[in-house]
Order: C-alpha cells, then structure tokens, then sequence
C-alpha cells in the first residue's frame, strides 16, 4: 500500500461546504460504489443493520433543508449549544470560518444534488453505554468510509448532523421505520478544486494517554 497516498486522504478529507458544485449532476452509479466501499466498515457482532438512504428528489432535499435550517439559526443564535473557548485556543481562532461555512451550507443545502443519510437499525434512548456505542459504532465507520471513497472521485461532503433536531420530521420525509436511527446527513456534490490541507489540530501527544489518563510522552 502507498503509505504516502493514504495518508494523504486521511489528512486532507475536510468538511466540503462552499466549494460544493450545485450546477453539476452526480452519477448514481458512483454513488453506488462508494456505498459498496463503505460496506467494508466493521459493524457489531457482523450485524450490518445498515441502510444508507440517497434523496436526490427536489422537493425531498427541500424539506429536509428546511429543517436544517431552522436547526443551524436555533444553533447559531444560542452560544450555549457550541462549546466556548478561551479567545487564544486554536477552536476559538477556527470558529469564524466555520461558523461561516456553515452558514454557507445552511443557506444552500437544498441545492445540493444529493442528500445521503447514513442509518442503522435500532434506537438507542434507553440504552446504556455498550449499546449505544454499538449502534452507533455500527454506522459512523461506514459513514466516514463513504466520505473517504468521494474524494479520489472528485466528490466532497460534510459531516452533518443538525436535521436531527427535528429528527421524526425527516424519518417522515424519507419514510423510515420507527425502528431506524439517523446518523448524519451528508450532503455530497462534485468539489470545484482539490487543493484540500491538512487541518491544525490540537497535538497528539497531548490528547494520547500511555497506560493512565494524563500519562504523556
Ligand atoms: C458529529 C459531528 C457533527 C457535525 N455536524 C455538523 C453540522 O450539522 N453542520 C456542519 O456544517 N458541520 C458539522 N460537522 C462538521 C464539523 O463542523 C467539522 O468537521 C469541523 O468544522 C472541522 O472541519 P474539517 O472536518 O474540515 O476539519 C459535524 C462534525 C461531526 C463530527
């Protein structure tokens, strides 16, 4: 394996927002593929109970950014639903690009060609830690998968969750059963450039524990 390439995408795989193509079609044969990639995930106990659901019907992705939006304005207009930071921590200094980002994305999502909502069976409201990490465990690799798999295809999305604040209003509109949980929705298009960094992040070692929690090299 080129260690070089792999680690390329694992490093430079960012959220796509603004630069997501609305004017260009996706090919539902590519789609499909990065579906079956994703596949290769781990799921719990081989259970593989998920569904990835494709919207690509216009007035589906409207509704769905309907929601969407009224999320990212609940979101955005209560500074007690983000985390806050000390004004020279690095998330504090990202946050204006974000925040800007996002609102990019809030206000277009409706024109994006394709709506993918990552789900797995089961529910977890009453369920204790392994469950939960089960289920959703059971998802979110396959998930981040199919992200990884658009990027050589000159495909980009972002990792979105906010839809779920009204989540029994978008089980509606994709006709989910009951028994289904969302995990995300990812809004995929073809990505205009592909010059795509690295992200600063927090270091490594200091969120890495050797043996005891707070044990750094
Ligand atoms: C669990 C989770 C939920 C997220 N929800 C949203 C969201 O609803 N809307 C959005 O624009 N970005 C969302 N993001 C994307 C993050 O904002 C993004 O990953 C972060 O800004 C870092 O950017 P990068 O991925 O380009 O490094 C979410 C990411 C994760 C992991």
């Amino acid at each position: 394996m080129d260690v070089a390439a792999a680690d390329h995408l694992l490093t430079t795989t960012r959220s796509v927002r603004k630069r997501l193509d609305v004017s260009r079609p996706v090919d539902p044969a590519v789609i499909e593929r990065c579906i079956e990639i994703a596949l290769q995930a781990p799921t719990g106990s081989n259970a593989q109970g998920w569904s990835f659901v494709v919207v690509t019907d216009a007035a589906k992705r409207k509704g769905l950014a309907g929601l969407y939006k009224r999320a990212f304005g609940l979101y955005a207009g209560n500074t007690e639903m983000r985390p806050q930071y000390s004004a020279d921590d690095l998330r504090a200094q990202q946050m204006p690009r974000v925040l800007d980002s996002a609102t990019w994305l809030a206000t277009h999502l409706h024109e994006i060609p394709v709506h993918v909502i990552p789900c797995i069976e089961g529910r977890i409201e009453n369920a204790g830690p392994l469950a939960q990490a089960s289920v959703y465990g059971s998802i979110l690799p396959a998930a981040w998968s199919f992200m990884l798999a658009l990027r050589p295809r000159g495909l980009g999305t972002a990792w979105t969750t906010l839809h779920l604040m009204f989540e029994q209003e978008a089980a509606a509109i994709l006709g989910l059963p009951a028994t289904v949980t969302q995990a995300a929705l990812l809004p995929v298009a073809h990505v205009k450039g592909s010059d795509f960094k690295p992200a600063k992040r927090l270091p490594a070692r200091r969120l890495t524990h050797w043996n005891t929690w707070g044990t750094h090299r």
